[in-house]
């Protein structure tokens, strides 16, 4: 099986054994303690998880300025982008060597995790501007990005951590979030050698499944995890409750037995496009992919990236040899009135652009909010029945 970054064997935080989960328990309860940001306790989850294996903890700032500046931290450790905890105020844990870590996501905030402490450094605007940057290729207030990073607050608090639980992602999506110890043991017990990793945090149309069944048969693999994103959402996105439902009737109807793996990971989308498709190329290593699928302005928002930005990344920005897995590559996807079958756009090079079924997320949206589905050519009519339903329900609020 594919290797985790960095290391022979994946390194969850999450503190299994039950005695010593018991423990750290009891010790978070007289700890001093923080309730964390919603991005930091993603941050968490995963690392309980192992999807950012082998870092230990919360990055210093020293570490995260490298990661910005070429995605190396300063022990020469590959790491695409800062995973730190920002907080507004460190009155209550200044001179605490171990804090508990409060989840903001849920009631009575429990600790999410207990922290050595080895740093609490204050950024200044500079760093934080140089951050961003580099992050999102933009600091403008209004990427919702940039907008949620900004607002977490300037004092960096960094260090090893233990994870005690998965927030409320395993309590609400039980059958669909995993950790990548999960997914690894899962792809073991199937027998897959080959798998594509097809990340979302969308609905999947036709032009999403076709996708997944092309990038399958290109690279001859045993099987496909689709792997969506459960956290928070910039408005107007589809909630990740009714996106799971449309995913599994798909997979349901059209994916063979045995052959697609329907999952979630526990993180608020950062609509970084580039930068957050090599995040998400790294942590599907982890999790036992080969390959990743990157298509058409992923990660994307607005008219911040290019179409084709979050593929390039990987040949002109990730070090060479950082990255086992192989992104496989995709142009625009569409149905083809010609071909009557979704192709991708650049291996038909004799169509024009009314050759094919091209929708804009408005129009869909439009339409499935007024009860209307969209072609067959775009959406799947079972898939379509469960948008519409949802648009339908938000109607009556
Ligand atoms: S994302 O923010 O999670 O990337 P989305 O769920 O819309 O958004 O996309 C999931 C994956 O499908 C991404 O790799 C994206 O580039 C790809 N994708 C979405 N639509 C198309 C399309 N029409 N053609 C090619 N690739 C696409």
């Amino acid at each position: 099986m594919i290797k985790p970054i960095g290391s022979d064997e994946l390194k969850p935080l999450f503190v299994y054994d039950p005695d010593a989960h018991h423990q750290l328990m009891h010790e978070a309860e007289s700890l001093p303690s923080v309730v964390i940001s919603s991005q930091a306790a993603g941050n968490a989850v995963m690392l309980g998880g192992g999807y950012f294996t082998p870092l230990p903890g919360f990055m210093n700032l020293t570490d995260a300025l490298g990661t910005c500046e070429n995605m190396r931290m300063s022990n020469g450790q590959f790491f695409p982008l800062p995973i730190l905890c920002l907080l507004k105020n460190v009155d209550a844990i200044r001179d605490a060597k171990r804090i508990a870590l409060r989840d903001p996501n849920m009631e009575g905030n429990p600790a999410l995790a207990v922290m050595e402490v080895e740093n609490i450094e204050e950024i200044n605007d500079e760093q934080m501007a140089f951050m961003t940057e580099k992050i999102f290729r933009t600091t403008d207030e209004a990427h919702p990005g940039v907008k949620a990073f900004n607002s977490q607050g300037r004092f960096a608090v960094s260090g090893p951590i233990q994870v005690l639980h998965f927030s409320y992602f395993q309590d609400d999506f039980p059958d669909t979030f995993r950790t990548a110890v999960e997914i690894r043991h899962e792809i073991a017990e199937r027998g897959w050698k080959k798998v594509v990793a097809f990340q979302t945090r969308n609905p999947m149309h036709l032009a999403h499944e076709e996708l997944c069944h092309m990038a399958m048969e290109r690279t001859g693999a045993d099987g496909l995890v689709i792997h969506m994103l459960l956290g928070k959402l910039k408005p107007g996105d589809i909630p990740a409750p009714v996106r799971d439902a449309a995913i599994r009737k798909m997979v349901e109807l059209y994916f063979p037995p045995n052959s697609a793996m329907v999952t979630g990971y526990g993180f608020d989308m950062l609509y970084a496009g580039p930068r957050e498709a090599v995040l998400h190329a790294y942590f599907r290593q982890n999790m036992g992919a080969t390959h990743f699928i990157v298509g058409r302005d992923h990660a994307g928002v607005g008219d911040y990236y290019g179409a084709f930005d979050a593929q390039k990344i990987f040949d002109e920005e990730v070090p060479e040899g950082a990255l086992e897995i192989e992104i496989f590559k995709a142009d625009h996807t569409a149905w083809s009135k010609k071909l009557n079958k979704v192709v991708m756009m650049r291996e038909a090079p004799d169509h024009t652009k009314d050759d094919f079924v091209l929708l804009s997320g408005t129009k869909v949206r439009e339409m499935l909010a007024n009860g209307i589905a969209p072609p067959k050519e775009f959406s799947r009519p079972e898939v379509a029945q469960i948008l519409m339903d949802y648009y339908q329900s938000l109607k009556k609020q």
